[in-house]
């Protein structure tokens, strides 16, 4: 079960300007906007009565300011229906290690039975981390339960330059620490990101549509990511028009992956589930530089049952169809390049693999594909 410090974005509705010399959709940004620079306490005592405050009066039509410090988050935030904002996050966010606390008083938001420390919404709103904005959710001593942050029911946003580093201060990377997730959002543009971590890099999940993953830097993780689906019985999910473009990944498990329930239910969501429909369309990862990956660059499996387990690989009906992957150069420890585990029930139509130029760490050229119901390759030879 993950539940602690997820930071959401709903109920957006409008367009995104981040840069009010230069509006990027209809709305063009407000002059001079009302700004309120949060004062952090600096003497380690509870700064959530200031940051509430600073939403409350500046979180329509206004800035949100953030400076080049460390704020300490003890207490639940939920700061919704905000409207045409800039939030500028310059320095840290640390999230409290009371356990006890948040178990108790984080925000239930009800999908996989997940909960949250703060939930952040509105419609037009730009997140900038400015390169070293840093969201900390204390792993050393919350890890297992952490995801950094999920974009929850929302629409047209952008989120740009923000560092997001997992690693718990014994050094090792977290795990069940997404970097950032998507759910049930259209038009979400990542920009900038950098992403040390120990699961997904970026996870686009249920519904997760016209998604942009640009000029960003994974570490570690499992790279970018399209999975959790298919979780919920007679449920029908899609993902459609995700492209990861210009994308650099050191050391992550994969650079793109694909992952879905099997057709079968066992048990039920948080832990179990399956049978769910739908389909995964238009998915595109382009420009990958990558290296020193520890697992198969690209990788498609449908085989998730109860507790991560492996089951039947052939029974899920949720259609993967026109993957497109070009330009991919770098290093990978070991073959094949890639690794498509397509369901029998339900075979992906049309992956394309051009221009993929991989070495293997020892100088070697790598190779191999290794494939099941795949119909419609192009590029490459199963
Ligand atoms: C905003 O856009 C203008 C015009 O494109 C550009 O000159 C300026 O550097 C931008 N400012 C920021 C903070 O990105
Ligand atoms: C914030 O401070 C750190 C050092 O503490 C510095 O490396 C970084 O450049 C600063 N960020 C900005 C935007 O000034
Ligand atoms: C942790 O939170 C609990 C419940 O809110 C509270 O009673 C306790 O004093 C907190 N512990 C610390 C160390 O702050
Ligand atoms: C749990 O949270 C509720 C409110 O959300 C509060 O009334 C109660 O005192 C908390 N219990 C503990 C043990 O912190
Ligand atoms: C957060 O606030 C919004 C608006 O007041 C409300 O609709 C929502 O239920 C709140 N969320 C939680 C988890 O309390
Ligand atoms: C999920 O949440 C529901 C409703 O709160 C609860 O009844 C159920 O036990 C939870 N399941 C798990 C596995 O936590
Ligand atoms: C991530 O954080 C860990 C622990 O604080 C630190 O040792 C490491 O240098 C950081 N990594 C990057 C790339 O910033
Ligand atoms: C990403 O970087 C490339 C190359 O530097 C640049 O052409 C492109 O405009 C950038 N994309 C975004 C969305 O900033
Ligand atoms: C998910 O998308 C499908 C297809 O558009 C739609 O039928 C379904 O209602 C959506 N689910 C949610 C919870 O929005
Ligand atoms: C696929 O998605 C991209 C954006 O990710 C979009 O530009 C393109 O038009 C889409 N193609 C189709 C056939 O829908
Ligand atoms: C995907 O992109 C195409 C081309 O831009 C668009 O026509 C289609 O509506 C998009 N699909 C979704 C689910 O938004
Ligand atoms: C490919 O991505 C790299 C960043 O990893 C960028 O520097 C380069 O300009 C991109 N190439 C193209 C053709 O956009």
């Amino acid at each position: 079960m993950r539940f602690f410090t997820s930071v959401l974005f709903a109920l957006s509705v409008s367009s995104v300007t981040c840069n009010d010399s230069k509006p990027q959709g209809p709305n063009p940004g407000v002059k001079d906007k009302k700004t309120c620079t949060i004062k952090p306490s600096l003497d380690g005592s509870d700064d959530t009565p200031a940051i509430l405050k600073a939403f409350d009066s500046c979180g329509k039509n206004g800035r949100v300011v953030f400076i080049n410090e460390t704020y300490h988050v003890d207490t639940v935030m939920n700061t919704t229906g905000l409207e045409n904002v800039d939030i500028d996050l310059y320095g840290t966010l640390l999230w409290s290690a009371n356990i006890t606390y948040w178990f108790n008083a984080s925000l239930f938001f009800g999908y996989q039975n997940q909960s949250s420390a703060w939930w952040l919404g509105g419609s037009n709103i730009c997140f900038n981390g400015h390169g070293s904005g840093t969201l900390d959710g204390n792993g050393q001593f919350v890890q297992s339960q952490m995801w950094a942050m999920t974009v929850f029911k929302s629409e047209n946003i952008l989120m740009q330059d923000v560092y997001i580093n997992s690693t718990s201060h014994s050094g090792s990377p977290a795990r069940n620490t997404d970097g950032v997730d998507t759910i049930y959002s259209n038009n979400i543009h990542f920009d900038r990101m950098t992403i040390i971590n120990g699961d997904d890099s970026i996870s686009a999940k249920a519904n997760s549509t016209n998604i942009l993953i640009t000029n960003s830097t994974f570490i570690n993780g499992l790279g970018v990511a399209l999975e959790s689906i298919g979780q919920y019985e007679g449920v029908y999910e899609i993902l459609e028009n995700v492209t990861a473009r210009d994308i650099i990944c050191v050391k992550t498990l994969h650079a793109g992956y694909v992952k879905t329930w099997t057709g079968e239910r066992v048990g039920y969501p948080p832990n179990g589930g399956g049978g769910g429909l739908g389909y995964a369309k238009n998915i595109t990862f382009s420009n990958f530089t990558v290296s020193a990956l520890r697992g198969s660059p690209f990788a498609i499996s449908q085989c998730t049952t109860f507790s991560d387990t492996a089951g039947d690989c052939n029974s899920s009906e949720f259609q993967l169809e026109d993957i497109l992957i070009e330009d991919i150069r770098g290093t990978i420890n070991a073959d094949p390049v890639a690794s498509f585990r397509c369901s029998g029930a339900a075979p992906c139509r049309d992956i394309s693999m051009l221009g993929v130029e991989l070495d293997l760490v020892n100088g070697k050229v790598a190779s191999g594909w290794k494939c099941s119901n795949l119909v419609g390759a192009v590029g490459f030879n199963c």
